[in-house]
């Protein structure tokens, strides 16, 4: 990695992992210019990308004419008023409502390492695994100032980004708008990515055309939510699954986002991400700063794969600090889907006794055990166990859950406050609301104004009280409504940049929680998915995935997450069949199958399982054992997508030092008159021999669960089972899957690279 800056050409020119970023200043008042972001490149004179040469270029600052130049510039941090008409990065309102801004280079400095953004999540780099730009940039008379900072870390293609803005006038100022990044690319025909859903759908590969105008995907529901994903990918022509450009713009950050891609009627693309403008304003009186999230930019030119790579190692190296990343984390059974509310003391010991039995080492107790919460209209707020439940508290729960031999984990909600609680009813005015409006309730439950100093202290000493009572190893934080009438009754509230604020609470009270109880598991969950993204990872090593688990279902939402992040990341728990969420039947093998892909475990009434369900779960505990290191360490690599393709799905995770790798294969639907499929195996060494076994012997029972192998279908596979084939031929020819009998089938094959 390096960055340099070349004062003959006034270029800024950023490295790291065969990628190159380059900035240059333009004109003599020095507008900081987009020039090139792509494959590694010389060090020529590049400045002529900006093509301000051309008409309708300037000459010099007395030429005032520019309102055309200013609108066809490549600009890296477009202003507002001043000429350029497509989406500004930053607008600012003074006391008499002015708003346009013209911000020009001042300064830079290049620094080892990476500084912290102070309350914000954020990449993280030790002095020599990365380089920071900082260019400060002025509007005089604006009063304006913003510092750009931009990183480089050790061999990843990214350059992260992030922007301070100052108020360096006499007088107060109101910000508007402060996009992370903005980035005017010069790419025709591009297609842009984005990951869409609902509850219990998220994250939806969607790609469309990027047409003139401009698209966006955004949440204005107060976090990144289930409906959109702070991500922005772009496609360049032929882009694929393994080859051809693709770029990728991330957010760190959970709550309201805006992505969006602008084309112009020159097919110039302004890629922005940021905080959403809608509902956020700053009042910075003078000399005081605010602080934008962080913006990762990657570029990939092995497609799809090459990005999903970079961003799974950004994650694992510079952005997950739990000392869990790299652990097995202990396989879990959650009580939500097996009791809903309905629970006490000795049920969860039945439970756990049981699950002890089978192999499991951690109980975690859901939604239910505090206040008088017997379903969801009560008690969020009061974090008192409930003593009818749980007789002795937590304290003899986890005394007991000891005994047997098991951890012991909760749930909490902390954001929250149910109106039936003792805290709404001794501060009511804790709970967002508007003066003279009932709020709405979603899920009975209103929203703690954390934004409040106070209210966030008697939330903390709360779960501190909770955490110290009894021997807690893991916390599961959920967080289950969009926030509407956002207003504050603290003092002084300002009311412009709540749902900021509200984000930047929520990033405190976990940051506290994590320096207090640093061995702490936590889990973070938002009705699912809701909050799955940069911003909670850098607080939690992994996050509940979706609330739906049924294992087919769960292929697309995997494979979305997937997308930019570890496996490792993905809580993923075996359900019962039919499944809660949709009520299809699935064999217990394809179950456990694809939730290895995850933080594995189980959500179901152990007890209550059908026994032949029940007794493949030492089995899949084993293969659990076998290969989670693998699955959490490796390199992962799409094959078949059921979003694409509605019959097949299938997954391959190579261990890095390519001596390993499991794939999953499952088939969908079956279909008739069918010939096999022929599958090409990616990421193993071509000059390595492997040994393909079948990984997961309860296939080859027939136990009655539906997915059995059956000796024809093994049979059909004889060609390449069990005998070396090397990773040249399993990549280029590939291997045949015969078409398997009935539908929700899969298998597990394991390639072993023989020693040489
Ligand atoms: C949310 C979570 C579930 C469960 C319930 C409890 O929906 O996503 O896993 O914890 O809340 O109320």
């Amino acid at each position: 990695m390096n960055i340099t800056y070349d004062d003959e050409h006034r270029i800024f020119r950023l490295e790291a992992g065969g990628m190159c970023y380059c900035m240059g200043l333009t004109g003599e008042e020095g507008i900081l210019t987009h020039l090139y972001f792509g494959p590694a490149i010389g060090t020529e004179d590049i400045a002529y990308l900006s093509r301000a040469a051309e008409y309708p270029g300037i000459q010099g600052p007395e030429d005032r004419d520019r309102a055309g130049f200013l609108d066809a510039l490549p600009a890296e941090m477009p202003g507002y008023g001043t000429g350029d008409f497509r989406s500004p990065a930053v607008i600012v309102r003074d006391g008499r409502g002015q708003c346009t801004v013209h911000p020009v280079y001042e300064g830079h400095r290049i620094t080892d390492g990476k500084p912290v953004l102070s309350g914000l999540p954020a990449t993280f780099a030790g002095e020599q695994e990365a380089k920071t730009l900082e260019i400060t940039l002025t509007d005089p008379s604006a009063g304006v100032r913003l510092v750009l900072s931009y990183s480089v870390f050790d061999d990843l293609p990214v350059v992260t980004r992030s922007v301070v803005f100052i108020n360096d006038s006499p007088e107060e100022l109101t910000l508007t708008r402060l996009f992370s990044c903005s980035v005017d690319m010069d790419l025709t025909d591009a297609r842009m990515l984005t990951l869409n859903g609902a509850w219990g759908r998220e994250k939806k590969m969607q790609i469309s055309p990027v047409v003139i105008g401009q698209q966006s995907v955004s949440s204005l529901r107060g976090v990144s939510s289930h409906q959109a994903h702070p991500f922005l990918g772009l496609l360049a022509p032929g882009a694929s699954q393994d080859a051809g450009e693709v770029y990728g713009f991330s957010l760190v950050y959970s709550g309201n986002f805006l992505a969006q891609v602008e084309r112009n009627a020159n097919d110039l693309l302004r890629v922005q991400l940021g905080i959403h403008p809608l509902g956020f304003s700053c009042r910075v009186a003078p000399g005081e700063c605010f602080t934008a999230p962080e913006a990762v930019m990657i570029y990939s030119d092995r497609g799809l794969t090459g990005m999903t790579h970079t961003c799974h190692a950004l994650c694992r190296e510079h952005l997950i600090r739990s000392r869990y990343l790299h652990r097995k984390r202990p396989v879990l059974i959650n009580n939500w889907e097996a009791t809903f509310f309905d629970f006490d003391l000795e049920k969860l010991l039945k439970i756990a006794r049981r699950a002890k039995k089978e192999g499991l080492e951690l109980l975690v107790m859901d939604d239910g055990w505090f206040g008088k919460r017997d379903d969801d209209n009560s008690s969020l707020g009061d974090w008192v166990v409930n003593e009818k439940k749980l007789p002795g508290g937590l304290k003899r729960l986890s005394d007991e859950l000891a005994a047997i031999g098991m951890k012991f984990g909760i749930w909490v909600e902390p954001e929250m406050v149910s109106p039936d609680s003792d805290l709404y009813r001794a501060h009511p005015d804790w709970a967002f609301s508007v003066d003279g409006r009932t709020p709405c309730r979603a899920r009975n439950q209103y929203v703690l104004d954390l934004t409040r100093k106070e209210v966030r202290d008697a939330i903390f000493d709360q779960l501190c009280a909770v955490l110290d009572s009894a021997d807690i190893a893991y916390v599961k934080w959920d967080m289950n409504r969009a926030l509407t009438d956002v207003a504050s009754h603290g003092e002084g509230g300002e009311n412009g940049g709540l749902f900021h604020r509200f984000i930047l609470g929520t990033y405190d009270l976990q940051e506290r929680l994590l320096a207090r109880y640093p061995d702490l598991l936590l889990e973070n969950c938002s009705s699912g998915g809701g909050r799955f993204d940069m911003g909670m990872l850098f607080y939690s090593p992994q996050i509940w995935t979706s609330d739906d688990t049924d294992a087919i279902e769960r292929l697309a939402i995997q494979e979305g997450t997937a997308l930019l992040y570890p496996l490792s990341t993905m809580g993923a728990h075996i359900s019962v069949s039919p499944s809660q969420a949709v009520g299809r039947l699935v064999p217990m093998t394809t179950r456990g199958h694809v939730a290895l892909a995850g933080t594995f475990g189980y959500e179901l009434d152990i007890d209550h399982l059908p026994e032949a369900d029940a007794a493949l779960i030492p089995g899949q505990v084993a293969l659990y054992h076998r290969f989670n290191d693998l699955i959490r360490e490796g390199d992962y690599y799409r094959i078949f997508s059921a979003q694409e393709e509605q019959y097949h799905d299938s997954y391959i995770v190579v261990e890095k030092d390519r001596s390993r790798a499991l794939m999953t294969w499952v088939q969908v639907l079956a279909r008739p008159a069918a010939r096999s499929v022929r599958v090409r195996i990616p990421g193993l060494d071509p000059d390595g021999k492997y040994r393909i076994g079948i990984a997961d012997p309860a296939v080859r029972n027939d136990d009655g669960s539906g997915n059995f192998l059956h000796e024809g279908e093994v049979h059909a596979m004889r060609a390449f089972l069990d005998r070396p084939v090397s990773g040249r031929t399993l990549a280029g020819a590939g291997i045949l899957i015969p078409v398997l009998r009935g539908d929700f089938r899969s298998m597990l094959l394991e390639f072993v690279r023989e020693q040489a």
